[in-house]
């Protein structure tokens, strides 16, 4: 964001004349010079771009990094603090589950300085995928394992096996059961003293969803979901989020890694794969360009092929910003613009090029009006900057949700 494509280009000829060229013709004048400059160039400083989940472990990962340590393991440093959180619903230990309340977890890494990759997906009982992602290319000559056999992969190489689901993200699940269930025999029945009939249908389409929504807020209390969660477990029951942190990294020497972990798009059918685990979409990383990954809505992104997009977007001389802007507008693309559609669906990219320039960019401005779409970048000092939306408004404006008090959010980060 602090450099412009003009710029990167400037300093990108003056690395390519300093390295002499080392004897290769470009296939173009202009994009010989990005790919041998972008291999001589060396960033001034070291940078680290995630999403939002992963501040509280950044500042650590970026003293390891500048104490000599490798990008991917920084990477992993960051992710595996949200995949050990149980109160973090979107990757590893309490990550919401699948539609039969099993928990799933993908993830896939890049290491630039190797240019090696690695990629888990489905995976059940293994809380640190991403680091079971680096295995799949340090212990096989492979780069993707899914479902059992990856799971007995990371059981060979060291990974116990642990129960996932925690007793917040059952209940949730139940209550998602529950409120799918118009034909089937799950929620209270006719015998149950709370059971109500469906409500008619001559009210406001508003009207019915308030009262929808204050029905399972009680049934969420009914079953022992902590009062301070409830409209955040019943937002998560209308909204399936799809969670996810991805984190790309870069050090002084210009070693670039990516990696991106997740436990996928809520209540999914079983053995459903989003973005995560594919190398190209949910993680991409070019040493000699940049890095980038994302998190949102896993098919959008795979049909783009996102992180890849991205990267090679920048390799042609887009800013962090521009390439990232092409691939979201590939996206609304798909949907030839059409907003309703769009409406149902979110997407955040984290971009990091090789001479430390970074950006973050979002389909939308958020899921609701007041939580802007947040990363995390430590480049020396740590922040959180708002990514910049493509379109103007929030993903989530159907049906009306009602706004958390603050001083519900104040008892846990994760009450959103
Ligand atoms: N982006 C995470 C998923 O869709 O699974």
């Amino acid at each position: 964001m602090t450099f412009s494509r003009r710029d990167f280009v400037k300093t990108s000829v003056m690395g390519a004349v300093a390295a002499g060229m080392d004897g290769a013709q470009p296939a173009t004048a202009e994009a010989g010079h990005l790919e041998h400059a972008s291999q001589s160039e060396t960033p001034k400083r070291s940078v680290i771009i995630c999403a939002h989940n992963g501040h509280a472990y950044v500042e650590a990962a970026y003293a390891f990094l500048k104490n000599g340590g490798d990008t991917l393991d920084a990477g992993i440093q960051v992710v595996k603090g949200p995949e050990d959180d149980p109160n973090d619903d979107s990757v590893g230990l309490g990550g919401l589950p699948n539609e039969e309340g099993v928990v799933e977890l993908d993830a896939c890494c890049m290491h630039g300085p190797t240019r090696r990759a690695g990629s888990v997906g489905a995976v059940r009982n293994i809380i640190n995928v991403s680091m079971v992602s680096k295995a799949v290319f340090e212990h096989t000559g492979h780069v993707m394992l899914v479902g059992e056999g990856a799971e007995r992969f990371a059981v060979a190489v060291g990974f116990p096996r642990v129960n996932l689901l925690t007793e917040r993200s059952r209940k949730i699940w139940l209550l998602w059961k529950e409120y799918n269930s118009d034909r089937d025999w799950w929620g209270p029945g006719m015998a149950d003293p709370h059971w109500h009939p469906p409500a008619p249908d001559s009210k406001p389409q508003a009207e019915l969803w308030q009262e929808k929504i204050q029905q399972l807020c009680q049934r969420a209390g009914e079953l022992g979901i902590e009062p301070e969660f409830q409209l955040a477990a019943v937002r998560r029951v209308i909204f399936p989020p799809t969670g996810t942190i991805h984190c790309s990294v870069l050090n002084e020497k210009g070693e670039m890694s990516g990696i991106t972990t997740t436990s996928g798009l809520a209540f999914k059918l079983p053995g459903r794969c989003g973005d995560s685990p594919i190398i190209g979409a949910g993680c991409y990383t070019d040493q000699d360009v940049g890095s980038a990954g994302a998190t949102g809505a896993g098919e959008e992104n795979i049909k783009v092929a996102g992180a890849h997009t991205i990267v090679e977007n920048m390799r042609r001389g887009l800013s962090p910003q521009e390439a990232g802007m092409d691939a979201l507008k590939r996206i609304v693309r798909n949907y030839n613009g059409d907003m309703t559609k769009l409406h149902y669906m979110d997407m955040t990219y984290y971009i990091l090029r090789k001479d430390g320039a970074y950006a973050s960019v979002c389909l939308w401005e958020g899921y609701a009006a007041g939580h802007p779409h947040r990363f995390v970048v430590h480049d020396g000092t740590l922040r959180e900057e708002v990514a910049t939306p493509l379109l103007k408004g929030f993903s989530q404006e159907w049906p009306p949700f009602p706004t958390i008090p603050e001083e519900l959010k104040k008892n846990s980060v994760y009450v959103k």
